[in-house]
């Protein structure tokens, strides 16, 4: 039996599935992952630009260099679309429901693709660049995608000509309002994105692992594995008894790994798990 039919298998026997996913799956959407050639934290260091503290020092002493960071995190976010890999993990949901059994996502990523795609019960645990929060992370307000995109034309605009401080700030603002006087790790709201060091995002939190005890299988997308706690997922999903698929060109898991690019290996997965399952989707 190839891995491929294993992996089927497992998921087709489960009556509730966890997916864990990471950037990788947003990879084929146009969305940098983070770690590997050519990432995020290869072009930007996590200390300073994953950080409050950071982010605070760089609006005082760089602004150019932090609206740049923020244009390529906030540009590729607003104009990307679902993959086929998000789009697959939606009919594996379709199909779960079908034979009486429920699949949910806890995802790492801010961007929403999860959910564009249709999966119903997604579990953000590091936050989201779509929900604005106040000082004391209570909810203000909701961003869609053409505001980020306006958002991040405006900070490319203003990181060229004079006055980049005040215009940076102003092209931030509806992102990240200016700290509170004296206090630069403290911007009045921001996205509720967790930065290194914060709580991850609750109730996302609390839910992910209580999903994630009661599963049969936990299905790991794009994920290096090596950012904690949220890493601990597929772990608390095997001790509870539940089966692991990885998906991605590297391993970062124990269980049953399928190499390859999401937007490929999770459409053919689907298929191979629809057929099992006697066929075409269920109507
Ligand atoms: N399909 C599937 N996996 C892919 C693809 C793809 N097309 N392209 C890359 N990958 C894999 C990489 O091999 C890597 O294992 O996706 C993984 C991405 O790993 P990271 O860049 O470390 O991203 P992630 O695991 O999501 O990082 C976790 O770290 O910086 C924090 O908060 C940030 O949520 C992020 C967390």
């Amino acid at each position: 039996m190839t891995a491929l039919d294993e992996a089927a298998r497992a998921l087709k026997e489960a009556r509730r599935i966890v997916v864990f996913s990471g950037a990788g799956v947003s990879a084929e959407s146009g969305i940098d992952t983070f770690r590997t050639e050519g990432g995020f934290w290869q072009r930007y260091s996590p200390e300073e630009f994953g950080t409050p503290m950071g982010l605070a020092k760089l609006y005082a002493t760089d602004p150019a260099r932090l609206a740049r960071f923020l244009e390529e995190l906030v540009g590729p976010i607003a104009c990307a679309a679902p993959n086929p890999g998000h789009q697959a993990l939606f009919e594996l949901e379709r199909g779960v429901a079908g034979r009486g059994g429920a699949l949910s996502v806890i995802t790492q990523n801010v961007d929403e693709l999860h959910q564009a795609a249709g999966s119903s019960r997604v579990h953000e645990i590091h936050g989201s660049l779509f929900h604005i929060v106040d000082a004391e992370g209570r909810a203000l307000r909701r961003l869609e995608r053409p505001e980020l995109a306006r958002i991040a034309d405006a900070l490319a605009r203003a990181q060229r000509g004079p006055f980049k401080r005040s215009r940076i700030a102003r092209a931030m603002l509806p992102l990240i309002g200016l700290p509170r006087a004296g206090d630069l790790t403290q911007p009045r709201h921001r996205p509720s994105v967790v930065m290194f060091g914060e709580a991850l995002a609750e109730p996302a939190w609390q839910r992910a692992q209580d999903e994630a005890r009661r599963a049969d299988a936990v299905l790991v997308v794009g994920t290096s594995g090596l950012v904690y706690p949220a890493a601990t997922i597929p772990e608390i999903a095997a001790e509870a008894g539940a089966r692991v698929v990885e998906v991605g060109p590297e391993r970062a898991f124990e269980g049953i790994w399928l190499p390859g690019q999401a937007g490929v290996v999770l459409p053919e997965l689907v298929s191979r798990v629809q057929h099992l399952s006697g066929g075409a989707l269920n109507p």
